[in-house]
C-alpha cells in the first residue's frame, strides 16, 4: 500500500494550472511523481517543481484540440485531465440578477461549466483509447450552496449567480459523464474548494476575511496546498473505485 498516491507513470494535464490551486495542484502532484502539464492562458510564476508549460485558451476547443495533440505527442498518454480552468463569472460585481445582462450571464455560466464540456469532451478520445484515465472537475461550495450576501458587504468579492449556477453545472456533468464513460474505464469526479482566498486578496480585506473564517468550521479560510490531497486521491489509483463523487475541501463550510 506504500504506493498508493504514485504517479510516476501518469501524464496529468491541469487546466488553470497557473492560477493559486493550480500551482500547488502542480508542485504537489509532480512530488508525487507524476508529468504535469501547466494548460493556462498564463505562463505559470510560482512553480517550483519540474512542468511542462503548454498556452491553452479553454474557451476554445480548437486551442484545447492544440493543446492536448501536443501532450499526446510528447509525453504518448493524458492519465489525468483536471478541469480548473473557470474566467468570466465577473466576480465583485455587485450587480445581482436583476442588473445581470445575457451576455453577462452566459459568460459565467460557460467559464464554468461550458469549459468543463469542452476539455472533457476533447480528452474522451485518447482516454478511450488507451483504456481510461481519471477526470477531476473542479465545482465549489457555490456549486452546493448560495453565498451569504450578509458576509460581502463592500468587500468588493461578491460571488455572482451565473459563477454558481455553472458550478451546480458541474457536479452534475460530473455524475453524467461518469455513469457513461465508466465502461471505458474512464473515472469522472469532482473536487468542491470552500474559501482559498489569495495572500493579496486576504491582505487587502482583513476584515472580509474574518467573516469568510467565521463561516467555515474549523474557523479559518484555506491553505493553497490543502486542495492537494483530495485532487492526489481523485487523480491517482488510490481511488480507483471511486466515480461519480464529489469531495468538499472547505473547512466545513457546507456541512452546517
Ligand atoms: N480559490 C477559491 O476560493 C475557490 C473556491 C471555490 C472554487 N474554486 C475553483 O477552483 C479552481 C481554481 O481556482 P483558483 O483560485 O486557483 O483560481 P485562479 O483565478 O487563481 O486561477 C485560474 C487560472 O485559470 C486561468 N485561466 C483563465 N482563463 C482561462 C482560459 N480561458 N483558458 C485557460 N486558463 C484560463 C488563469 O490564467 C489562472 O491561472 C477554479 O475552477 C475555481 O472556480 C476556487
Amino acid at each position: 500500500m506504500s504506493n498508493l498516491f504514485d504517479m510516476s507513470n501518469k501524464t496529468v494535464v491541469i487546466t488553470g494550472g497557473s492560477g493559486l490551486l493550480g500551482t500547488a495542484m502542480t508542485n504537489g502532484l509532480a512530488s508525487l511523481g507524476a508529468t504535469v502539464v501547466v494548460a493556462d492562458i498564463a505562463e505559470p510564476k510560482h512553480t517550483e517543481a519540474a512542468h511542462h508549460f503548454i498556452a491553452c485558451d479553454a474557451s476554445s476547443t480548437e486551442s484545447i484540440r492544440h493543446m492536448l495533440k501536443e501532450v499526446y505527442e510528447r509525453f504518448g498518454r493524458i492519465d489525468v485531465l483536471i478541469n480548473g480552468a473557470t474566467y468570466g463569472a465577473g466576480y465583485g460585481a455587485q450587480g445581482t440578477v436583476d442588473k445581470m445582462s445575457d451576455e453577462d450571464w452566459f459568460r459565467g455560466v460557460d467559464g464554468a461549466l461550458g469549459t468543463t464540456f469542452r476539455c472533457t469532451r476533447e480528452v474522451i478520445p485518447y482516454m478511450e483509447r488507451q483504456g481510461g484515465g481519471s477526470i477531476v472537475n473542479f465545482a465549489s461550495m457555490y456549486g452546493i450552496v448560495s453565498p451569504d450576501p450578509s458576509i460581502y458587504g463592500d468587500s468588493g468579492a461578491n460571488n455572482p449567480a451565473n459563477y454558481g449556477a455553472g458550478k451546480a453545472g458541474v457536479l452534475q456533468f460530473t455524475r453524467y459523464c461518469a455513469a457513461h464513460y465508466a465502461s471505458k474505464g474512464i473515472r469522472v469526479n469532482s473536487v468542491s474548494p470552500g474559501p482559498f482566498p489569495t495572500p493579496a486578496g486576504q491582505e487587502k480585506n482583513p476584515a472580509f476575511v474574518s467573516e469568510l473564517n467565521r463561516k467555515t468550521m474549523l474557523k479559518r479560510v484555506g491553505k493553497a496546498e490543502e486542495i492537494v490531497g483530495a485532487v492526489a486521491l481523485l487523480a491517482s489509483d488510490a481511488s480507483s473505485y471511486m466515480t461519480g463523487a464529489n469531495i468538499s475541501v472547505d473547512g466545513g463550510w457546507t456541512a452546517w
